[in-house]
């Protein structure tokens, strides 16, 4: 079972993995990765985007070099953990680089799919959850301390969330959730969902 959180900055994705992960853990060895991370090399390409320099990164570089993290985790993690039978939750997946360099970025998101298809070898999520919230609570949430990725601006950021909103709709194993619930409240609905989708 592979689950994805997804979703604009500042949704509150780390806490609702914790509590899934809690949820699960009881019913299935289940494992929790970040996406970019959880290998030396996606570790080290983590740094390379999102370190604030003045090393210039195309947007195309950028999408490949996310896209690059993936296939390791994906090869290296996520496919020998599914094969063991261990349940997967994953902190983003495609639909991000899809939204942030497509979307929000103007490449083609079209191309990032096929781009994708290969990196991930097709390798899909059984169900993806989409934290929402506006733009500035999530630009509120971010505060002053940001990263290369949350230093751009309110304009980006609203296309981030419209690009979440659009690709959740035309995916049937995608549920928005509506980040700006309390967290008890958040958990409790992605527990349901994941439960009905394990049963
Ligand atoms: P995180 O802070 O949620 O771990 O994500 C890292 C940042 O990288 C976040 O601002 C979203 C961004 N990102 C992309 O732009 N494209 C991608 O493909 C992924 C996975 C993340």
């Amino acid at each position: 079972m592979f689950f994805v959180f997804d979703g604009i900055d500042g949704g509150g994705k780390s806490t609702q993995i914790s509590r899934l992960h809690a949820a699960l853990a009881a019913k299935n060895e289940t494992i929790v990765c970040k996406d970019p991370g959880s290998t030396q090399l996606g570790e080290a390409l983590r740094d390379l985007l999102l370190s604030k320099g003045d090393m210039p990164i195309d947007m195309r570089s950028e999408m490949m070099l996310f896209s690059t993290a993936r296939t390791q985790l994906v090869q290296e993690i996520v496919k020998p953990a599914l094969a063991q039978g261990k349940f997967v939750i994953l902190d983003r997946f495609v639909m991000s680089t899809i939204v942030y360099q497509g979307h929000a970025g103007k490449l083609n998101p079209e191309d990032i799919r096929a781009v994708n298809a290969f990196a991930t070898d097709g390798l899909q999520p059984d169900h993806t959850f989409v934290l929402d919230i506006p733009v500035d609570v999530a630009m509120e949430r971010l505060g002053d301390t940001r990263d290369r990725m949350e230093s751009r601006g309110v304009d980006y950021f609203s296309a981030v969330r419209a690009g979440f909103l659009a690709e959740a709709k035309s995916c049937d194993k995608c549920t928005v959730i509506d980040a700006t619930q309390t967290v008890d409240q958040i958990a409790a609905s992605i527990e349901s969902i994941a439960k009905e989708i394990i049963n």
